[in-house]
């Protein structure tokens, strides 16, 4: 049986219970973080919590998630996932409970807080080395990408794409630009230069993203903040994904078209082993 937190308190699941008067479950008012742990530690909370505080400012939720930090590690802890490989903690932070109106409650409520912890099964190598493939969608995403807000409809459409088309990922395309995936950032090589889209409304600033930024410095790989065409993306030598638990996956065909040689790319393989020891690194408390 799993223990959540819900406003305070740590409880069974099966017993925790938000009202249906919630702005979350009526309009999708909240954000929400997603924080990898390994071995039991948090990897890069730091940013994540930047990131939330951000967020909440935008919506203009008063909560500080900072008093949070405690809350994440004591539910890897209920959970028996302080030794576990990989863990991750769900964090959802909503405007609250008030009578359904759209401007924000007259009277100000309290943010409805919830969070959960996982395990997670990294794919075996072999399978990474396989490489994923990806199709492309649409992108009809509002224009504030940036927030990592909950209501995440289209991202919801976008990640069925590949079920239903047969592939594993995708890649929004907005005005011929290859934008993201539906819950991860892109990045494709060229030699030795890193190119993936520039922070702005139109992505989520990803944590990985971030930490792929300090790796690739590491291995003396250029990096490119610039909106790539999607005809430019077929050029590429190699795609990859990065995100919290997508780590740093390969895509090796989008739409059915081989990216480079169709294999697993050095470079991309180079960012993963990196970032192996950069999370091993937090698995030993460095
Ligand atoms: N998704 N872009 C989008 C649209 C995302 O939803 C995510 C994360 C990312 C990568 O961000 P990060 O590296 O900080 O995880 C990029 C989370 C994991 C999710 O929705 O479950």
């Amino acid at each position: 049986m799993s223990t959540v937190y819900l406003n305070g308190e740590f409880i069974p699941k099966e017993k925790a219970f938000i009202s249906v008067d919630d702005r979350g479950f009526l309009f999708g008012d909240g954000i929400y973080e997603v924080t990898a742990a390994y071995k039991g530690r948090l990897y890069h909370w730091d940013r994540h919590l930047a990131r939330a505080n951000r967020g909440l400012n935008a919506l203009r939720i008063d909560f500080d998630p900072a008093t949070l930090e405690d809350v994440h590690y004591r539910l890897l802890k209920e959970n028996g996932l302080e030794k576990a490989s990989v863990s991750y903690v769900y964090l959802q932070i909503t405007r609250g409970v008030a009578k359904r109106t759209h401007k924000f409650p007259p009277n100000p409520v309290e943010p409805t807080v919830y969070m959960f912890a996982g395990e997670y099964q990294r794919p075996a190598r072999e399978r990474w080395e396989e490489g994923y493939t990806s199709v492309t969608v649409n992108d009809v995403r509002w224009a504030r990408r940036d927030l990592k807000t909950i209501q995440l409809l289209a991202n919801v459409l976008g990640a069925q794409a590949p079920v239903d088309r047969g592939a594993d990922e995708i890649v929004f395309v907005q005005d011929g630009m290859a934008i993201e995936g539906s819950h991860n950032n892109l990045f494709m090589v060229f030699g030795d230069t890193l190119v993936t889209h520039p922070l702005s409304n139109q992505i989520l600033g990803g944590i990985t993203r971030s930490v792929v930024f300090d790796l690739a410095a590491e291995l003396g790989y250029e990096i490119q903040e610039r909106c790539v065409p999607l005809e430019e993306m077929f050029q590429a030598d190699e795609i990859f994904h990065t995100g919290t638990l997508s780590e740093v996956k390969p895509c090796i065909a989008v739409d059915g078209k081989p990216i480079g040689t169709g294999k697993v790319g050095p470079v991309t393989r180079a960012l993963f082993d990196a970032f192996l020891a950069d999370a091993e690194r937090t698995a030993q408390g460095g």
